[in-house]
């Protein structure tokens, strides 16, 4: 595949991701509007479902740079590479944000809501809030990446 086609799927794969991180900080907003309704509970559980879903553009992502980092002789500029170690970096943050931070304090949610009847306490807020604060700074390094992506500062 030519390096046209991997960047094509990288742009598609930030596009999506930027735009999926970005509908889960209004799905957040909802979920605090509903606070204390029976809705409440419904739409943490519907969004940490959704949320899950991130870490698939994250893996285009990830093989579509490191093939495009294959690609190119970016070193043979004799510049700094910083700005793609510092890429790589972000997306090895970001896998430890999803599976050390989102997915435990999601799966505490979904199960104290897994029973019939279940009501949505501080504490289960809180492993929300978690989840969420989680999302937000993911959309944060991943607006960074996108700078990096364009910027190449070095190269
Ligand atoms: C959250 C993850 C990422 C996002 C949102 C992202 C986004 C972007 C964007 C918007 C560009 C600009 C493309 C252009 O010049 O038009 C870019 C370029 C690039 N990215 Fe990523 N990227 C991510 C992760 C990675 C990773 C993990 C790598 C490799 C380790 C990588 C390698 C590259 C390379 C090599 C380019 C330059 C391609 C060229 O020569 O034009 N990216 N990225």
């Amino acid at each position: 595949m030519s390096m046209q086609w991997w960047l094509f799927f990288h742009l598609l794969g930030a596009t999506f991701g930027v735009g999926f991180v970005f509908f889960q900080i209004l799905l957040a907003a909802r979920v605090k509007r509903l606070k204390g309704t029976p809705d409440e509970g419904a739409l943490m559980k519907a969004h940490l479902m959704i949320s899950r879903m991130g870490s698939v553009f994250l893996l285009t992502l990830l093989v579509t740079g490191v093939a495009m980092w294959g690609m190119n002789d970016y070193k043979s500029m004799g510049r700094s590479m910083g700005w793609l170690h510092a890429k790589a970096f972000n997306v090895v943050l970001l896998y430890g944000l999803f599976f050390f931070v989102s997915v435990p304090n999601g799966k505490k949610v979904g199960l104290a809501l897994s029973q019939p009847g279940s009501v949505v306490t501080d504490e289960v807020r809180s492993a929300y809030r978690k989840a969420v604060m989680a999302g937000h700074t993911a959309m944060l390094l991943i607006l960074i990446n996108v700078i990096l992506g364009y910027w190449k500062p070095g190269y």
